[in-house]
Order: C-alpha cells, then sequence, then structure tokens
C-alpha cells in the first residue's frame, strides 16, 4: 500500500537550530493519527516542517509517489496537503464564506471553489447557517468548525491540525473531536497534534512526542481498547499526575 503521506527521518527547527529530530511517521489513506505532547515538545515544529513552513535540516517528506520536501507551501497543497494552524488564524472582519474562499486560493483549487464551498456545508452545516456572520463574532467553537472548513477547501488527502482543542469547552472540544472523525471517515487521512488525551477516542493511532522525539507509539489495535492510558502515562511521564 502507497502511504498517503510518509515522514522519514525529519529533523527541522528554526535559525539553523534544530528543534525536532528523527521523526518518522507513515500516514496511511486511513490513519487518523494523534501525536499528543507536552507545550514545547515540537508538535507545530512538524506539521510546519512537513508544510515547509519551517527549516528543515534532513529526511524526506513523500505524499503519495511524491516527494514533496523540497516542493514550495502552495505545491504541497495542490498536491493534497492542508494545515489548519494552531490559534486558528481567522480573519475576524470577514465573513465566513469570505474565509472559507481563502482556502480556495492557491492554483486550480479557485475554479472548484463552489464545489468546495458545498462540500465544506455539507460536512460543517453550522458554517452554512452562519455564512454571512463576520467570522470573529462566532464563538470560539465555530471559529475552530470555520478553520477546519477552510483548511478543507483544498480537498486534502492527508489533513494536517493543530491544537483543534485549544481553549474550548470540554463539550466543545467532544463535538470538534467528532467533526474531525467525521472527515476522517469521509475519506481525508487525519494528523491531529493535541495536549488534549480525549483525541485518542476518535484516532486510530497515536505517538507521543516528547522533547522533539517521537518517545511512544501505539498503534491502532490498541487504540480504543482503553490502551490511551498508555499514552496518557507516557505523555504526563511516570511518577507525574
Ligand atoms: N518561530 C520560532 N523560532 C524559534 N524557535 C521556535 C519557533 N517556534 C517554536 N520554537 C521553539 O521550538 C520548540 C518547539 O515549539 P513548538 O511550537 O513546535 O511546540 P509545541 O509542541 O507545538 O508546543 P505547544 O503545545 O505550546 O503549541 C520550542 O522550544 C519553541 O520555543
Ligand atoms: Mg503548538
Amino acid at each position: 500500500m502507497t502511504a498517503a503521506l510518509s515522514v522519514r527521518g525529519l529533523v527541522a527547527g528554526y535559525d539553523g537550530v534544530p528543534v525536532v529530530r528523527d521523526i518518522d511517521l507513515d500516514i496511511g489513506p486511513d490513519t487518523f493519527l494523534a501525536v499528543v505532547g507536552a507545550n514545547g515538545a515540537g508538535k507545530t515544529t512538524t506539521l510546519r516542517a512537513i508544510m515547509g513552513l519551517c527549516d528543515v535540516f534532513a529526511g524526506t517528506i513523500e505524499l503519495g509517489d511524491r516527494s514533496v520536501g523540497d516542493a514550495r507551501t502552495s505545491a504541497r497543497v495542490l498536491a493534497g496537503l492542508a494545515l489548519c494552524p494552531e490559534g486558528r488564524m481567522v480573519f475576524p472582519t470577514l465573513t465566513v464564506e469570505e474565509n472559507l474562499l481563502t482556502g480556495a486560493i492557491a492554483g486550480q483549487a479557485w475554479a472548484g471553489r463552489s464545489d468546495a464551498l458545498a462540500r465544506v456545508y455539507a460536512v460543517l452545516p453550522r458554517l452554512a447557517e452562519r455564512r454571512g456572520q463576520a467570522a470573529g463574532t462566532m464563538s470560539g467553537g465555530e471559529q475552530q468548525q470555520l478553520a477546519v472548513g477552510r483548511s478543507l477547501m483544498s480537498d486534502p488527502r492527508v489533513l494536517l491540525v493543530d491544537e483543534a482543542s485549544l481553549g474550548l469547552a470540554p463539550v466543545m472540544v467532544d463535538q470538534v473531536f467528532e467533526i474531525l472523525a467525521s472527515i476522517h471517515a469521509s475519506g481525508t487521512a487525519i494528523v491531529a497534534v493535541e495536549q488534549n488525551i480525549r483525541i485518542s477516542t476518535v484516532a486510530t493511532e497515536i505517538v507521543v512526542l516528547e522533547q522533539g522525539t517521537i518517545s511512544e507509539r501505539i498503534p491502532a489495535e490498541d487504540v480504543g481498547h482503553g490502551l490511551h492510558e498508555a499514552a496518557r502515562a507516557a505523555y504526563f511521564g511516570t511518577g507525574a499526575h
């Protein structure tokens, strides 16, 4: 089987200084991978490296059969990668629909924007109801839905999601995770980095990132059988909590 996304020996960081090292990830077309780790573990850096948004010092990044490690970010988007960034970064004075359209400006995606809008509104009906509302006046949970919707506008094969749960009340966290689960069920591979271990209720695989390297891998067959406790233990470390 060709992996949807394959990362090998990735070393990446900023200003000549590595922050993450020896990152290997295999994302199949059906994978929902959760990358959990504490503040500063290197979660965002890993996603930024995959998108070509920080310094990469070593390693390979393949999307399907294609090596994209040297490609521009926009080319990676056209090849099937998309990032829903940490902090949502919606444009507060633009409407929901205008925000969504900013997710379709890369290359030929613009020509298909009407279909893309219809697709996103079908997955996220709340956005359809609010299409004319200024994004800055929506709740945190709604803004997170908008950020996810915008990243779906390019119809990615692999969606990278950075801390979708950040700052949300527990009930909203579960709602956002359910949305990611439904996107996964509709055929999009997902890599979700999270501090919130509840992501293990929807993920198919989990890796734990500690101080820039992967310290633990919990395979699909062990997720969903209560063994996300193992991730919790690995995440918090021996003796803590
Ligand atoms: N633009 C940058 N320039 C220099 N160093 C950076 C930059 N962004 C992040 N770092 C450093 O890289 C390390 C990892 O940061 P990163 O943002 O990847 O962690 P994270 O796991 O996403 O944390 P959080 O859960 O707080 O979002 C930190 O030590 C951070 O200070
Ligand atoms: Mg981060």
